[in-house]
C-alpha cells in the first residue's frame, strides 16, 4: 500500500510574530519547511510527498518544483483558511482511495525516522495513528472566572504532536460526517475522527520533546539550538570517508597538523588536494592577493574548485593586557580576516561545482576564555561567519561549516598547553576524519563537534 506525507504549511504564524510565514524562516541555512521535507524525502518508508502551502506565500516554494533533491515531492498546493480546511484539500488532491497518509505540521522539523516509521507500521493494525508524549507540566483546567475547575490526573494526560496518521478512507469518512455537522470545530485531524467516528480506536505512537511545534518566537532561538546540538557531534571512528573522485579540495594551512591530515585523508578519497601553506608556497592567508593565486593555481591546474578548507589559525596564551599590540592584529587577521578572505574570493569556483566551504572554529567560541580572550572571540566570530554565509549561500549551493575538534594533539596547542596526556586528545586524523566526512555529506550553517 502506498505511503503518502502530507506536509502541512497553511498556516500565518501569527503566534511567531515575524511577519513573514515561519514555516520559511531559514534556520541552518534552509526554511523550516526544506529540513521537514528532507526528513521525509530521506525515509524508505514514504512514497510520495505533499505540500499543502500558504496560498499568499505558495511562490516561496517554487525552487522546490522539480528538485532532483526532492524527487518524492508530486504537488505544491494551496492550504485553506484552517488546518482543518487544509487537510479537507489535500484529502481532495489525492486521487488514491486506498493508501496510508501520513500529515505532519511543516513547523515540526525535527520529526525523526523512528517516529515515521512507527506509525507507518501502526496503520497496518489501526485505521488512525496519533503521535504524543507525557506532558512534563500539571495540567489544570480553567473556568472563565480565572479559577481551575478540574485538574486531570497527569499520568494520563498526552500533549499531541503529530504526524498524525490515517487510511485514506477513514479519514475522508470522518471529515464527510464532520461536514454535514454545521458546528463542526476541531484543530487537529484525531479531533475529526474521535468526534465523528468514536468506534474507530486511534493508536498513540510516542513522540519526542525535539519534535516539538514551533510557534512562538522563543521556539525559533530554541530549534536554531537543536539544529546545532543535533548534527554536532560526529564519531570520528565512525565517520565514513566520502568518495572525492574527480572533485579539487584545497586546503590552507597543510603543511602540519589537522591540515596535514586532511590533505593526506583528502588524496585518499579520490580528490585532487592543493595545499597552500606559509612553508610549502609561501601563502599568507590574511593577505588577500595570496588568497587569490593560490585559487588561480588551483583552477589553472584542475579547472575547478569543490572544496575549501581552512585549517590555519594561531593561538597565544597572554592575558589581554599583557598581549604585544602585534599578536592582537595577528590574531585577528589569521583566524578572523582570513576566513573572510578566503569565503570571498573562492565563492564563484564553489557555486559552479556547487561546493563547499569548512572553516574551524574551536569550543572557546560558546564563552570567551580567560587567557586567551582574542582568540575565543575571533573564534565566536567564525561560527557567526560560518551561520550568516550558509544562509547567505543557501540559494546558490554552497555550503559552509565550521569544525569544532575538542582538544586535539597539534603542533600549536602543544606550544600553547605544553604535553597533555595522549588518551584525553584526538589525533589531527581524527579530526581529519571529520572534516572529510562532512566535506561529503549535505551539511550546512552547522558547528560541527568532533569527539572522543
Ligand atoms: N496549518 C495549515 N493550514 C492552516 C493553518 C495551519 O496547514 N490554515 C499548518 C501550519 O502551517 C503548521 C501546522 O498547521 O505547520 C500547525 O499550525 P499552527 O502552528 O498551530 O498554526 P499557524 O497558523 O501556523 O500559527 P498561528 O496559530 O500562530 O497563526
Amino acid at each position: 500500500m502506498k505511503t503518502i506525507g502530507v506536509i502541512l504549511a497553511g498556516g500565518v504564524g501569527v503566534r511567531a510574530g515575524l511577519g513573514i510565514p515561519k514555516q520559511l524562516v531559514k534556520i541552518a541555512g534552509k526554511s523550516i519547511v526544506e529540513h521537514t521535507l528532507e526528513v521525509f524525502q530521506d525515509n524508505e518508508l514514504i512514497d510520495e510527498i505533499i505540500v499543502m502551502m500558504n496560498p499568499g506565500a505558495i511562490g516561496e516554494l517554487d525552487y522546490l518544483r522539480g528538485s532532483a533533491r526532492f524527487s518524492k515531492l508530486t504537488q505544491i498546493l494551496p492550504g485553506g483558511k484552517t488546518r482543518n480546511d487544509t487537510t479537507q484539500l489535500a484529502l481532495e488532491a489525492i486521487p488514491e482511495t486506498d493508501c496510508k497518509l501520513l500529515f505532519h505540521d511543516a513547523v515540526r522539523p525535527f520529526i525523526d525516522d523512528r517516529i515515521i516509521e512507527e506509525c507507518v507500521t501502526a496503520l497496518d493494525s489501526f485505521d488512525a495513528v496519533d503521535t504524543a508524549i507525557a506532558s512534563a507540566d500539571t495540567i489544570i483546567e480553567v473556568g472563565e472566572d480565572g479559577c481551575i475547575t478540574d485538574i486531570p490526573v497527569r499520568s494520563k494526560l498526552r500533549r499531541g504532536q503529530t504526524p498524525q496518521a490515517f487510511t485514506a478512507a477513514t479519514i475522508r469518512e470522518a471529515y464527510r460526517i464532520a461536514e454535514g455537522d454545521p458546528g463542526f470545530q476541531a484543530t487537529d485531524d484525531c479531533g475529526v475522527i474521535f468526534k465523528y467516528l468514536p468506534e474507530v480506536p486511534i493508536f498513540v505512537v510516542e513522540g519526542t520533546a525535539e519534535n516539538m511545534k514551533i510557534t512562538e518566537p522563543i521556539d525559533i532561538h530554541i530549534a536554531d539550538k537543536i539544529f546545532q546540538l543535533q548534527s554536532s557531534n560526529v564519531d570520528p571512528k565512525h565517520a565514513e570517508l566520502p568518495d572525492l573522485t574527480g572533485q579539487t579540495v584545497v586546503v590552507f594551512g597543510g603543511s602540519y597538523g589537522i591540515g596535514k591530515s586532511t590533505v593526506d585523508l583528502c588524496r585518499e578519497a579520490g580528490a585532487t588536494v592543493l595545499s597552500f601553506s606559509r612553508s610549502e608556497t609561501g601563502t599568507d592567508v590574511s593577505k588577500r592577493k595570496h588568497v587569490r593565486k593560490a585559487l588561480d593555481q588551483a583552477v589553472a591546474q584542475t579547472g575547478r574548485i569543490d572544496h575549501v578548507v581552512l585549517t590555519a589559525g594561531v593561538l597565544t596564551i597572554a592575558p589581554l593586557n599583557e598581549a604585544p599590540r602585534d599578536e592582537i592584529k595577528h590574531t585577528v587577521r589569521l583566524n578572523l580576516l582570513a576566513p573572510a578572505y578566503i569565503a570571498q574570493e573562492s565563492f564563484a569556483e564553489l557555486q559552479k561545482t556547487g561546493g563547499s566551504l569548512t572553516l574551524f572554529t574551536s569550543s572557546s567560541y560558546t564563552r570567551g576564555r580567560a587567557g586567551y580572550s582574542l582568540y575565543s572571540a575571533t573564534k565566536a566570530g567564525v561560527v557567526n561567519l560560518t551561520q550568516a554565509l550558509a544562509e547567505e549561500w543557501a540559494e546558490e549551493g554552497v555550503r559552509v561549516n565550521a569544525i569544532n575538534p575538542q582538544r586535539t594533539h597539534t603542533p600549536m596547542r602543544t606550544a600553547a598547553f605544553g604535553e597533555e596526556p595522549s588518551g584525553t586528545l584526538l589525533t589531527p586524523e581524527d579530526v581529519a576524519q571529520a572534516t572529510a566526512a562532512v566535506l561529503g555529506n549535505e551539511l550546512t550553517g552547522q558547528v560541527i563537534s568532533v569527539r572522543l
